[in-house]
């Protein structure tokens, strides 16, 4: 019997329906039992040429492990970012790729929006004090009418782009390939192709775009130093995107005010990690795609993908 690969370890919330498509299409599940993301030691003990497709949250799939599934035809992304997985490896061996587009965007950009509240007006610090029963007060700041410089107007871009205009943001989108005119009409939102113009107008700056051998450290130490000092940083796309020792030196000299990101370059960080101490530093556990609602979508969409792609 032909066998599937599940790694996401939040699908075992929501796994029933996903599981009984897969049993009644004919294939044995193979499931991540540890809780955890697999390495690729652990991948590669899985490997058999049984598998014929994979359903994966964000385990690396690299040349490695893609050469030992040798009998992999299909790989269906549990959610949108597809840098864990070996593209050009993947095309080679002439395995089929798809992700699972418009499952989460709305759990990320909400949760990009609770940060920019986080930053504006520190509450996570706030109420933890007050736990310890201390009734100091941190001064905060509105949302309302600042410049927010959305980088990425795809899926998750747009959403944050609409809720920040209904809480009265100035609201830009940088994106080389955006091409959607009804809705910068629709929302009054405006777009730039200036770079530069758009980290220097932001007292938000927030980044919903993927990594790729472009983006990476786009936010790097020349950047930051060109950003207003009372800017704030929010990053729920991913780690790589931001030079973690620029931005150390941005929060540490004030080059800008605090910086919030639910991805980093190693989930999760290293224990005494300087960045992750830094007081005006936010991190969440990358927990974007983190709810009921996204996790069932991202569940049935990508089992959908994947014996769609076995199927064809
Ligand atoms: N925190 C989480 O749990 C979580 C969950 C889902 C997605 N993500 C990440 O969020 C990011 C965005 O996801 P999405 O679903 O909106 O993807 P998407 O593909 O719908 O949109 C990405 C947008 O980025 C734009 N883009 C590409 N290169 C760019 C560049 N150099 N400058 C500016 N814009 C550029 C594209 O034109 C596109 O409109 C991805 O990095 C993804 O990995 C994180």
């Amino acid at each position: 019997m032909a066998k599937v690969l599940v790694t996401p370890k939040s699908f075992q919330k929501y796994k029933q329906k996903p599981f009984e498509m897969l049993q009644e299409a004919g294939y044995e599940i193979i499931e991540n039992t540890t809780g955890k993301t697999l390495s690729v030691e652990q991948l590669l003990e899985l490997a058999t040429d049984d598998i014929i497709g994979i359903i994966v949250g964000v385990d690396p799939l690299s040349t490695e492990v893609l050469e030992a599934f040798k009998g992999l035809k299909a790989i269906s992304k549990y959610g949108v970012g597809m840098d864990n997985i070996h593209l050009g490896k993947a095309k080679e061996m002439g395995i089929s790729v798809r992700n699972a587009i418009g499952t989460n965007n709305i759990s990320v950009a909400e949760l990009a929006i609770g940060l920019m509240f986080e930053c504006g007006r520190r509450l996570s610090s706030t109420i933890n004090e007050v736990k310890q029963f201390s009734w100091e007060r941190t001064i905060g700041t509105e949302l309302t009418n600042k410049n927010l410089s959305v980088f990425g107007g795809g899926q998750i871009g747009k959403e944050v782009a609409k809720r920040a205009r209904g809480l009265e943001m100035n609201v830009t989108i940088y994106d080389p390939y955006f091409n959607d005119q009804e809705f910068l009409d629709t929302y009054e939102v405006t777009r730039t192709v200036e770079f530069l113009d758009a980290v220097r107008q932001a007292d938000i700056l927030t980044l919903h775009l993927p990594v790729t051998e472009d983006t990476k450290h786009l936010i790097n130490e020349n950047i930051l130093n060109q950003m207003k000092p009372s800017a704030i940083l929010i990053n729920t796309a991913r780690g790589e995107l931001v030079d973690e020792k620029a931005l150390y030196e941005a929060l540490s000299n004030g080059s800008i005010a605090v910086a919030a990101q639910d991805v980093y370059s190693q989930e999760p960080p290293s224990k005494g990690d300087s960045l992750v101490q830094l007081p005006n530093f936010i991190l969440t556990p990358h927990i974007g795609a983190y709810t009921n609602e996204a996790i069932e979508r991202m569940a049935v969409v990508s089992t959908r993908n994947l014996l769609e792609m076995l199927e064809a």
